[in-house]
């Protein structure tokens, strides 16, 4: 009994389930909540350096901030959750650097997959994934099988990813069809390229958000973003948690979408 008390009470503080939070649960519109989140997860060395830690603690940090994000997005009913994980261009980082996250997400998944899987979460890594080391390509496989029938939240994990390999590899595999002549260049039309990417039968997301006071997309879901609303915070990432998504939340509903047509009134 007592270690249940101490497992809630510990769960609760972990969730940040601060008053503020609370109050913004409530002013939230449960119609009008998106279906598919992104997330650029960002800032984890800029928070360690600030503490005098090596940077590698605050990629670690960090795992907190996603474990209230995905609990957040399934108690609202989120559809999609797609974070950036590790992008194509994160191998140009120092070699102990690109281990160390290797690392961590083999950590994270031993350690999350069972709860994740209790949850309703269906692991969906996304980007060039062979091309990762080993042990990380038999974990994320492992997650992917173990969570293949789960409806509650796609969790869409970019690794290896890159907005521009992606449509590149999109291309490639469209061309092949018209190389072997079962496709005309002329059928190539928006709905097809979406179907080629990573995401293929996933709605577009319907905001991003990026911590860390960077404005920029860094070759995330480029295809993807072309009408998504964006929400930038310099709240560094492991800092980020239930509260700050729910202020994201609230600011988008404030969002007119027009998607370049005029909202009649
Ligand atoms: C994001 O944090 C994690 C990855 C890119 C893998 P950073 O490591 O980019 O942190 P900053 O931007 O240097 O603070
Ligand atoms: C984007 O962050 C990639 C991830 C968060 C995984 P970066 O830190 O790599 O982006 P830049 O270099 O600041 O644009
Ligand atoms: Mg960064």
């Amino acid at each position: 009994m007592i270690k249940e008390i101490f497992d809630f009470l510990w769960r609760k503080k972990r969730s940040n389930q601060t008053p503020e939070a609370q109050e913004l649960l409530k002013v939230i519109d449960k119609q009008k909540l998106p279906r598919h989140i992104a997330i650029i997860m960002d800032g984890n060395g800029r928070w360690a350096q600030r503490r005098g830690m090596p940077r590698a603690s605050g990629h670690r940090a960090g795992i907190e901030s996603l474990r209230d994000v995905i609990k957040l997005c399934c108690e609202l009913n989120i559809d999609f959750l797609t974070v950036y994980a590790f992008s194509t261009e994160n191998w140009k980082r120092p070699q102990d650097e690109v281990n160390i996250l290797m690392g961590l997400l083999v950590e994270y998944i031993n350690k999350e997959i069972n709860e994740l899987h209790q949850n309703g979460v269906r692991i969906n890594p996304i980007g060039r994934l062979e091309e990762l080391p080993r042990l990380a390509l038999d974990a994320l496989i492992k997650a992917v099988e173990l969570t293949r029938d789960n409806k509650k939240l796609v969790l869409n994990v970019a690794l290896n990813y890159g907005g521009r390999t992606e449509i590149i590899d999109a291309i490639r595999a469209i061309a092949a069809n018209v190389e072997a002549g079962s496709l005309k260049a002329g059928q190539i039309d928006d709905r097809m390229v979406s179907e080629h990417l990573y995401t293929a039968n996933q709605p577009d997301p319907d905001l991003l958000i990026r911590p860390s006071a960077d404005f920029r997309i860094s070759n995330f879901l480029l295809w993807q973003l072309a009408y998504t609303e964006f929400w930038f915070t310099s709240t560094l990432w492991p800092d980020f948690r239930r509260i700050h998504l729910l202020q994201a939340l609230i600011d988008f509903q404030k969002r007119e979408r027009r998607f370049g047509g005029l909202i009649v009134r």
